[in-house]
């Protein structure tokens, strides 16, 4: 067995930006193991890392962070040297149906975690770190002009960005306390390969492809920050290698969008790939009621990221689309494992109306 200079627990390794970061680590540092610690909730699914399954340096164990028990029994196992953590309720539209299960695992289940860095780690803190993986979206929404700094105050509105801001809180609160060793970031909105299709742009993708109607929230004008997914990845891996212990680093692509016109840019590829007269799909678009509490803009300033520890995204938008439609229609089996069962029952019910 090779003597591995860190074991590292990735929380909500198996989920969409999880399982890029795990395949980052797991490739890029062999000498490192790789346990990824993950509940298999509807968004969890080892089919992302099919690829990784057998290399030496990955471990999966299936756990759920809010309990604590088996979080210490983890930590007995494997001994982390570090935590990159994930795991969350990521989906704003759930959080609106079901607030109590983003208040379990966004905020419990990260302060359990920290509890137990801080009972294991016992004030041995050299070469120890706590990274929080969070959202641009506790900074609430942006009106035409401006962005969000990592010296923007927190204000967010939806369940799910109450969550995460309360669980930044603990995570601040942990090193200020405690001396915990932590670090963070707040990134914008992802795309690319493995995104679980309740998401505006793989739901779009899908339900182009099967020239179902395609939901567009009010009158589509809200404005989000695009990034691929690997760009994110990488940050996570430059973060994590030379963050500052006690700051916070925003995350993002320069790449706003509105609503509208990312859909109408999607139907335009999507024509093109599969063979469609163009316009074809655009006729797919229907404006259905808003999501309640809709954040209008959100923009990213990554300027302390770039200048302080050198990161810049490095794909343009159009060619991370290219490649996140190629994904999906060379990978109709993953799509239709995502879309079985449950799928059904919740896409049902958010857009009933
Ligand atoms: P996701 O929903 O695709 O994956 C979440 C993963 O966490 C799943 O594998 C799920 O099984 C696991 N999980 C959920 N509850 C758990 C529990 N109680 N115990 C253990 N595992 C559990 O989410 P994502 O989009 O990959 O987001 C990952 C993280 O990045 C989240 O913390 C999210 O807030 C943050 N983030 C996401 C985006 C984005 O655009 N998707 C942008 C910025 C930040
Ligand atoms: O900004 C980072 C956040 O981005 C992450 O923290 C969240 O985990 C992630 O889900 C994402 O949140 P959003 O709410 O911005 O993403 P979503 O894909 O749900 O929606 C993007 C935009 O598209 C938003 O303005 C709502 C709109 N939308 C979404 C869906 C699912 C539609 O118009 N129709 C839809 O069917």
């Amino acid at each position: 067995m090779p003597d591995f200079s860190k074991t590292i627990l990735v929380t909500g390794g198996a989920g969409f930006i999880g399982s890029h970061v795990v395949r980052l680590f797991v490739n890029k540092y062999p000498h490192y193991k790789i346990v990824n610690g993950d509940a298999l909730t509807y968004a969890g699914n080892l089919e992302n890392l099919k690829d990784v399954q057998e290399k030496a340096n990955y471990v999966f164990e299936k756990v759920d962070i809010t309990d604590e028990q088996s979080v210490n029994h983890l930590f007995e196992q494997y001994r982390f040297d570090a935590v990159i953590h994930l795991a969350a309720e990521s989906h704003v539209d759930r959080s609106i149906m079901d607030p109590l299960a983003f208040v379990r695992t966004n905020v419990l289940g990260t302060v359990v975690l920290l509890n137990t860095c801080r009972n294991y780690w016992k004030n041995q803190y050299a070469g120890k770190l706590f990274y929080h993986v969070s959202t641009d979206e506790v900074y609430g929404s942006l009106g035409e002009s401006g962005f969000f700094t990592e010296e923007t105050p927190y204000d967010p509105h939806s369940p799910y960005s109450a969550s995460k801001a309360s669980s930044d809180h603990f995570v601040m609160a942990y090193h200020d306390t405690y001396g915990l060793p932590v670090v963070m970031s707040n990134c914008s909105n992802n795309y690319g390969s493995h995104h679980f299709p309740e998401k505006l742009i793989p739901l779009m993708i899908n339900n182009i492809k099967n020239k179902k109607p395609l939901p567009v929230y009010g009158k589509g004008e809200n404005v989000r920050d695009w990034l691929y997914v690997e760009d994110h990845a990488r940050a996570i891996d430059t973060i994590f290698h030379t963050g500052k212990q006690g700051e916070s680093y925003n995350v993002g692509g320069f790449n706003e969008w509105k609503n509208i016109d990312l859909v109408k840019l999607l139907c335009r590829i999507m024509d093109q790939k599969l063979g469609r007269a163009a316009g074809e799909s655009e006729q797919l678009i229907s404006y259905v009621t808003d999501r309640p509490g809709h954040d209008l803009r959100y923009a990213i300033d990554a300027t302390k990221l770039h200048k302080e520890l050198g990161w810049s995204p490095s794909l343009q938008f159009e060619e991370g689309l290219e490649k996140t439609v190629d994904w999906y229609l060379a990978n109709e089996d993953w799509i239709n494992h995502v879309t079985s069962g449950d799928y059904q029952k919740y896409y049902e019910e958010q857009y009933k109306h």
